[in-house]
């Protein structure tokens, strides 16, 4: 009997050792082995966890099936953690490595591969960007067609026209490969067909990542099914053909001292460095980056500019002034360059309010600790996925004086001039892994801005207001709910 007793008292607290949480991590929900912790409430994800930060402080933890997951709040947490090279790698998660062996690219890569395809991009996007005028060029074209597509609605209910997409797509197209489409062209629809299709079939995927227990007790079709194994497959290999198809194409008209974007930018670099038995370069990489432009690249951008749409609709004071300094830098019609930009503080302050207050990005910044390491005097242990939650810091009022309300204003000084840079915004990200688009994707929106508020006012239908409530049901991003905007010709 004793001997029982003894036997199920140490049964006990073996299991009190591994179910508990060791000590030195941070607070928060701990939860049982392979499921983790499971809420049970209606309330939903972006709730529960501002409740969470609300009990636990800046930072908490929540064991999410097998996958340890800690939360930032606090900006300068968030900063220092993110400029820690043992919190620069992103998660081992089929999500980012979508059945490769091991992940390429630059957004869900790790290592050498990530430095390198990283600052190949960069110098990249500075190059078409800042020094040849090229890029602003093609964003103009597309801003014009654009514009043209608006003038065919005028006066009339609509929501923001495809066309948006199409000209943000093709600014990325003439980026990488010197095109650009119509918004009729066949492979352009249905490349952007196959994108909307790739969002909507990859959140499953994150089933595989936080309960990869599934996958050894389930029948293997099933657990494709369930993970939408075969559609993920297909959109994805019809993507490498795309890009295939265009590398070929560049390789038969490349011309070495004059590289014309980014395939052939690349293309140089392959053979530059094809001796060196380390190399990172090769042309399976450059298809990877090529993802990674058109999906970091375009949805962002899109979404960005129709929440801008949505605030200057229902913010007509905030409208009024962004047309009276549009009128007064550029006089008719003149088209925006960046050589503007210097004299339109209260356009960058529209831009820069619509990110803080849209905090589009709710998903993409996870980050996993590489080593064991200490952050805000806790234990983060290696394999711990950190997960930033942009609202809570765009909407903190330690850094923002009534951060529900939308106003330009809180970027400019009392004259109405550029202020220091505020802490407490990240839109693109901080540290490490920032945004290696965040000047291409703030020229999109400065020049989008410019040119279709030169020329519209918007408004929303007669007796309707503008629903501004974010659209959480996405995975990725807090979109706009679809609202319907009317358009009006101005005279300048
Ligand atoms: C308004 C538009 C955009 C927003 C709000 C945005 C936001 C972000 C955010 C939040 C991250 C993650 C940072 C992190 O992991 O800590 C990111 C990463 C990235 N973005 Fe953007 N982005 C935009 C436009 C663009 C554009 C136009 C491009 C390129 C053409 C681009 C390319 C990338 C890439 C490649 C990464 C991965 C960086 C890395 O992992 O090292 N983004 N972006
Ligand atoms: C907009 O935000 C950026 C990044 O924080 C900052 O450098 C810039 O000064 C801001 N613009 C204005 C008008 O405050
Ligand atoms: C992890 O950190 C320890 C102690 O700082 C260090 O000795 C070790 O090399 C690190 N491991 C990796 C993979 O960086
Ligand atoms: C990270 O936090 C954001 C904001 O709360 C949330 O929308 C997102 O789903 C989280 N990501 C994960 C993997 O939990």
């Amino acid at each position: 009997m004793l001997v029982e007793v003894f036997l199920f008292a140490v049964l006990v607290f073996l299991l009190w050792k591994t179910f508990s949480k060791p000590p030195g991590l941070p607070p928060g929900r701990w939860g049982l082995p392979l499921v983790g912790y499971i809420p049970w409430t209606n309330k939903n994800f972006e709730e529960q966890v501002i409740d969470l930060h609300q009990q636990y402080g800046d930072i908490f933890l929540w064991r999410m099936g097998t996958q340890l997951m800690v939360f930032l709040k606090d900006y300068k947490l968030v900063r220092e953690a993110y400029s820690r090279f043992e919190l620069s790698d992103r998660p081992n998660w089929e999500t980012f490595r979508i059945f490769e062996e091991t992940t390429h690219g630059i957004a869900s890569s790790n290592g050498l591969f990530w430095h390198n395809n990283r600052r190949f991009t960069m110098r990249q996007l500075r190059d078409l960007g800042m020094g040849k005028s090229s890029l602003v060029g093609a964003v103009q074209h597309q801003a014009l067609k654009l514009r043209k597509t608006l003038a065919e609605v005028v006066g009339t209910p609509v929501m923001i026209p495809h066309q948006l997409h199409v000209s943000v797509l093709n600014v990325i197209w003439h980026m990488v490969a010197s095109r650009q489409f119509d918004a009729e062209d066949k492979k352009l629809q249905e490349f952007i067909k196959l994108m909307e299709e790739f969002v909507l079939l990859s959140n499953r995927m994150a089933i595989k990542d936080f309960l990869p227990w599934l996958e050894n007790i389930m029948p293997d079709f099933l657990f494709k099914r369930l993970i939408k194994y075969h559609g993920i497959i297909y959109v994805k290999e019809k993507f490498i053909q795309y890009f295939k198809e265009e590398i070929e194409e560049h390789k038969t008209t490349l011309d070495s001292d004059n590289p014309r974007d980014l395939i052939d930018s690349y293309l140089v670099e392959i053979e530059a460095k094809k001796d060196d038995p380390e190399t990172t370069f090769s042309e399976w990489e450059l298809v990877f980056i090529l993802f990674d432009m058109f999906f970091a690249g375009s949805e962002t951008t899109v979404n960005t500019f129709t929440w801008l749409c949505c605030y200057l609709a229902a913010h007509p004071q905030v409208q009024r002034k962004l047309h009276a300094e549009i009128d007064e830098v550029l006089p008719s019609g003149a088209l925006p360059t960046l050589a503007e930009k210097s004299r339109m503080p209260y356009m960058e302050a529209v831009i820069n309010e619509t990110m803080r207050a849209c905090a589009l990005v709710n998903f993409g910044l996870q980050h996993v600790a590489n080593n064991d390491t200490q952050l805000g005097g806790y234990t983060i242990p290696q394999g711990t996925v950190v997960n930033t939650t942009v609202t809570s810091v765009h909407y903190d009022s330690r850094y923002w004086d009534r951060p529900k309300e939308f106003k330009p204003e809180r970027w400019l000084d009392e004259n109405g001039k550029f202020s220091m840079a505020k802490e407490g915004f990240l839109p693109f990200g901080v540290g490490k892994r920032v945004c290696v688009g965040e000047s291409l994707a703030r020229m999109e929106l400065f020049i989008f801005t410019a040119m279709v508020f030169q020329s519209f006012a918007i408004a929303p239908p007669p007796g309707k207001s503008v629903n501004l409530t974010p659209d959480l049901s996405g995975f990725f991003f807090r979109k706009a709910m679809p609202n319907e905007f009317v358009f009006t010709a101005r005279e300048q």
